[in-house]
């Protein structure tokens, strides 16, 4: 269990350079997000590891198909017993109450957020996928149903926290991708935001990967993240 707001994604190769950086940090120090790369390498059995060693798992999978087969995803997801995992709001209503019902089958209770639109998508992709809606339109639209259909929050970039915490409430959680501490390289995200900003903009957990994970000193580098949002 952690009470930091840093989620640190796991973006490594494989299990060993994974599990290189989680021996050097405790459990209280961050949460840990496994994603599409890293899962299909190493597996349920990987994350299981990061379970038993008291770790707070954020599984960033993001499932999206028919509502029984996401019922029976999410259910087996919950059952490795992860913190958080996520689907995608294009999935529809239908989807997402699946995904609920799934979660609440298992003897675990993970938090389930939704995807709204890939911070990769800007109005012209989505255009090309007939939705004609801005993306910030069709941000506040997914948001609501997400919210709607009971589900805990929505990943978004930090540039749309402070919008969604105005129309969504204070319980409603917001998962922000894009940090970098003003001394990170920005990398291929194209719209940043430091730590402590996110969080003034209404970020409920920070999700950050190369800033940690590929510094010369990642331990130092999550606590000084740390220590920023804590004073
Ligand atoms: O290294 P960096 O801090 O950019 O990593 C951000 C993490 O958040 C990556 O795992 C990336 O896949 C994920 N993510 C993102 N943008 C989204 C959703 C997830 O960057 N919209």
């Amino acid at each position: 269990m952690s009470d930091s707001k840093v989620i640190v994604a796991l973006d490594y190769p494989d299990e060993t350079s994974a599990l290189r950086f989680v021996d050097a940090i405790e459990p209280a120090s961050c949460r840990l997000k496994v994603g599409k790369e890293l899962f299909t390498r190493a597996g349920p059995q990987f994350v299981s590891k990061l379970v038993d060693r008291q770790f707070d798992v954020f599984l960033d999978l993001k499932f999206h198909d028919i509502p029984n087969t996401v019922k029976a995803a999410c259910h087996a997801a919950a059952d490795l017993g992860v913190w958080m995992l996520n689907v995608h709001a294009l999935g529809g209503s239908a989807m997402l109450s699946a995904g609920l019902e799934g979660i609440d089958k298992s003897t675990h209770n993970p938090l389930l957020i939704a995807v709204t639109v890939l911070t990769s998508m800007d109005d012209q992709a989505l255009s090309e996928i007939g939705i004609n809606n801005s993306a910030e339109q069709q941000v506040s639209l997914l948001a609501a149903m997400v919210r709607s259909a009971h589900l805990h929050g929505v990943v978004c970039s930090a540039q749309e926290a402070s919008r969604l915490r105005s129309e969504s409430g204070d319980d409603f959680l917001l998962v922000t991708p894009g940090i970098r501490p003003a001394s990170a390289a920005v990398g291929d995200q194209k719209r940043v935001m430091t730590p402590v900003k996110a969080v003034e903009a209404g970020a409920s957990y920070l999700v950050i990967g190369r800033p940690i994970t590929q510094a010369t000193d990642p331990v130092a580098v999550l606590a000084e993240i740390n220590q920023a949002l804590n004073t």
